[in-house]
């Protein structure tokens, strides 16, 4: 299913069209839109991976939905156009999340489910159960992508018993037993594309010296105004990866902030937007896919509608994220309380 080791990811934006994605509107979303060109909603499009699938570039973020607020979400972002949606089992709420989908009638097959391999589940005997477990809560037979959630694992105990993280060195400085675990449940077809989250381009590396059968396809990684990450992109373009935006509204600390600030009032205004949409038109114009996550239906109805915007207008955005200092919002390291910052270089 999956091409092999080393095999080039094409990622190009493209129609949401196929297999997958056949109830999305048909238009297609320009990286390099033309200076003034009209500005027209460009729904739901998608980047083509090496093995063939269409992932949508837009998917609904469901980390912090409770179990009672995620299954309306699901439900209002499905009947918005939304076809991806962006789950881990850490998040605690996959089955509700599954239980929405079945309820909204959309096929299986025109959907894009994503679920993450929790920190104490990477010895290799503990990867298939986890998945299964994922499986069975969102209801489904297989993922279209499965993420390797954090690159650290944790022993399972004392985690299980007490929530407690203690660093499993071995399986964290060398992540290939637990990949190549994943690439058997590629060949089983309980996963249809792997990648990984939260890896610095150190980490990545470190993971393509292995053997790979199957090479990581995606990484998702915090990506907004507030840490824009532009040579991580940049190294992804080069690599043929393909970033997924976690936090692209900044995160729930932020996101008011985010809102607020002048250069998306401002563009937003400029091409009768909101400023969610001027972020998240800014993120997919950089060629990576958002997650924004939302229980309102307004928003999620909102955080779907980009447009392309002028080269002139992406680039102001562009100049504006990358002039400040970065700031990472989500770094668990020290409440982990680990004695290493997990995005330092090794
Ligand atoms: N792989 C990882 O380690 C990782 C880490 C972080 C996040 N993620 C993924 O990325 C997703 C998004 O990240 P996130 O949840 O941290 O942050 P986010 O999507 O940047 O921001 C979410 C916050 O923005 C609010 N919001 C959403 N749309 C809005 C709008 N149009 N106007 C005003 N407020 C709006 C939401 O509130 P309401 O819900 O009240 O609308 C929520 O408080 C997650 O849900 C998860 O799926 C992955």
């Amino acid at each position: 299913m999956l091409k092999s080791n080393f095999n080039p990811v094409v990622v190009r934006p493209c129609l949401a069209r196929a297999t997958r994605t056949t109830t999305l509107p048909n238009r297609r979303f320009s990286s390099t839109p033309e200076s003034g060109s009209s500005i027209s909603p460009s729904p739901v499009d998608g980047y083509t991976l090496s093995s063939g699938d269409t992932i949508p570039s837009v998917g609904l973020g469901t980390w912090r939905a409770s179990g009672e607020d995620v299954g309306g979400a699901v439900k209002a972002a499905l009947s918005a156009g939304y076809r991806h949606i962006d789950c881990a089992w850490e998040y605690g709420n996959e089955e509700a999340i599954g239980n929405a989908i079945q309820q909204s009638g959309v096929r299986r097959e025109d959907l894009w489910l994503t679920s993450k391999l929790w920190n104490a589940s990477h010895s290799p005997e503990d990867v298939e159960p986890a998945l299964d477990e994922t499986l069975t809560r969102l209801g489904t037979s297989y993922l279209d992508m499965y993420l390797i959630h954090w690159p650290v694992a944790i022993l399972k105990e004392p985690y299980l018993t007490s929530g407690r993280f203690v660093v499993d060195k071995p399986l964290s400085d060398d992540m290939f037993p637990t990949w190549k675990k994943l690439e058997e449940l590629v060949d089983k077809g309980k996963i249809k594309n792997v990648g990984v989250c939260n890896f610095t381009i150190w980490r990545f590396e470190q993971l393509m010296k292995n053997p790979l059968k199957y090479r990581p396809l995606v990484n998702q990684v915090e990506l907004s105004y507030w840490n824009p990450q532009p040579n991580l992109l940049a190294w992804a373009k080069s690599r043929k990866v393909l970033l997924e935006a976690s936090s692209p509204l900044g995160g729930m600390r932020k996101v008011k902030e985010t809102l607020e600030l002048p250069v998306f009032t401002e563009v937003a205004k400029l091409v009768n937007i909101t400023p969610a949409q001027a972020v998240l038109s800014w993120l997919r114009q950089r060629g990576v896919v958002v997650l924004p996550k939302s229980t309102h239906p307004d928003r999620i109805k909102e955080n779907i509608q980009a447009v392309t915007l002028p080269q002139e207008l992406f680039e102001k955005i562009e100049r504006a994220a990358v002039s400040h200092p970065p700031k990472r919002m989500i770094n668990p390291s020290g409440k982990w309380g680990f004695n290493f910052d997990i995005f330092g270089l090794t």
